[in-house]
């Protein structure tokens, strides 16, 4: 599913030092390392601001906290999404509220959060929480329409998103200019857990904001809401991040884009490869449901105005399950994100949602199979992938 022995022998020697010169400097938690790696992350996503820390998780709650999510609000997400996504949201104090979601790309989708919002019932959601699935960007235009309409701020679940971008985001001289996943929302959190895009060698996350006020608040809240020492001016918590991880990831930062542009090279050859199959359908924005009399696997769809860096590339299967475990008998690792959506979630009882009540999101929980993707990736590898799947389907 993924080697990441073969991307640390590219970078072995770089990050050796890196790691060297942080034992030297004797600076562990914060500092010019990770002040360096705040800088390089702001210009690589076009935003003033980025503060380092202790994982995306935290990252999604201090950038809902600094986008002035209070307790008793409510903020719109998406059900088919990584637990963290809802879980910052009931840390902020608030309450998950979710739409379903665009069958074809999995994101979502921003005519469902519009109904939501014109049905009037939640009167204290005040904030869109668009997660950017599997390396794709939200369509970002729909949502910040929403935004201004209901008077709301739009916060990026950019864990999976690094690099990703959005082209009609913003519209000069009516040219359209893309933007990076970063600089979308007034706020956006990054994940660098070591199977994402740019990855630490441990745990470590990143808020971005172009809004100066934000930057300095979400400085206090990750060092226990101080920003002098021994002096706490509101509640924080310890989500400082590590000097090590900084150095490292400021390697590797230097790589993001040649590793994403292979990302969507091996995309684009699964895409070929199981097209040649004959089983599979192409990618369509308007996506049915897998039938017996239909093509067994439908490939991922791209919308325009998005430039995917295939975090994950996630097909829908038909007999998904038996497929995957056929995979698994040949040593062959494939992922299910995510078998239970969000609103079915035990711990999320208490919101009253029911099976039923986002059928995108529980079909696409059924449906979806994520192949082994990394920039290192053989073609050879891809051909034994997608021959499996085809002696599946045969
Ligand atoms: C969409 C999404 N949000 C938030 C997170 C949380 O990131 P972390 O695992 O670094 O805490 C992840 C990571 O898996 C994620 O995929």
């Amino acid at each position: 599913m993924l080697d990441l022995q073969r991307q640390y022998e590219q970078v072995r020697a770089e990050i050796l030092q890196a790691v060297g010169r942080v034992c030297a400097s004797q600076h562990y938690v914060l500092g010019p390392e990770v002040e360096q790696f705040e800088r390089e992350m702001a210009d690589f996503c076009g935003t003033r601001e980025a503060v380092g820390c202790s994982s995306g998780t935290d990252a999604v709650w201090l950038a809902l906290a600094a986008a002035g999510v209070q307790p008793g609000d409510r903020v719109l997400t998406s059900p088919l999404s990584f637990f963290a996504s809802a879980s910052a949201i009931v840390r902020a104090g608030a309450r998950p509220v979710f739409a379903d979601i665009e069958p074809a790309t999995f994101n979502l989708d921003p005519q469902k959060a519009g109904e939501v919002l014109r049905g009037g019932g939640e009167a204290k959601l005040r904030t869109l929480l668009p997660v950017h699935l599997y390396g794709q960007c939200a369509p970002m235009d729909s949502f910040q329409q929403l935004a201004d309409e209901f008077h709301l701020a739009v916060v990026e679940d950019a864990a999976q998103a690094i690099g990703a971008s959005w082209v009609n985001a913003t519209k000069t001289d009516g040219k359209a200019t893309a933007k990076r996943a970063g600089s979308l929302g007034v706020t956006a959190a990054f994940s660098f857990y070591p199977t994402k895009n740019l990855s630490a060698y441990g745990e470590a996350g990143l808020v971005t904001t172009s809004n100066p006020e934000m930057a300095a608040h979400l400085r206090r809240l990750r060092n226990h809401g101080s920003s002098r020492r021994y002096v706490h001016e509101e509640m924080g918590w310890n989500s400082r991040l590590d000097a090590m991880q900084a150095a490292i990831l400021r390697v590797k930062l230097k790589y993001v884009e040649g590793w994403n542009q292979a990302r969507r090279q091996r995309a684009a050859t699964y895409d070929r490869l199981l097209a040649e199959t004959g089983l599979a359908r192409a990618a369509a924005p308007a996506q049915s449901a897998i039938a017996p009399d239909d093509a067994p696997i439908h490939l991922p769809y791209t919308i325009p105005g998005a430039q995917h860096v295939f975090h994950q590339y996630v097909i829908r299967a038909y007999r998904r399950d038996e497929l995957r475990e056929f995979l698994s008998a040949r040593k062959i690792g494939t992922e299910i994100y995510y078998p239970i959506p969000l609103h079915l979630q035990p711990c999320f009882a208490y919101l009253g949602c029911r099976e039923g009540d986002f059928p995108e999101a529980e079909r696409a929980a059924k449906e979806v199979l994520a192949l082994p993707m990394f920039p290192e990736l053989t073609e050879e590898e891809q051909r034994w992938v997608v021959q499996s799947i085809a002696d599946f389907y045969c």
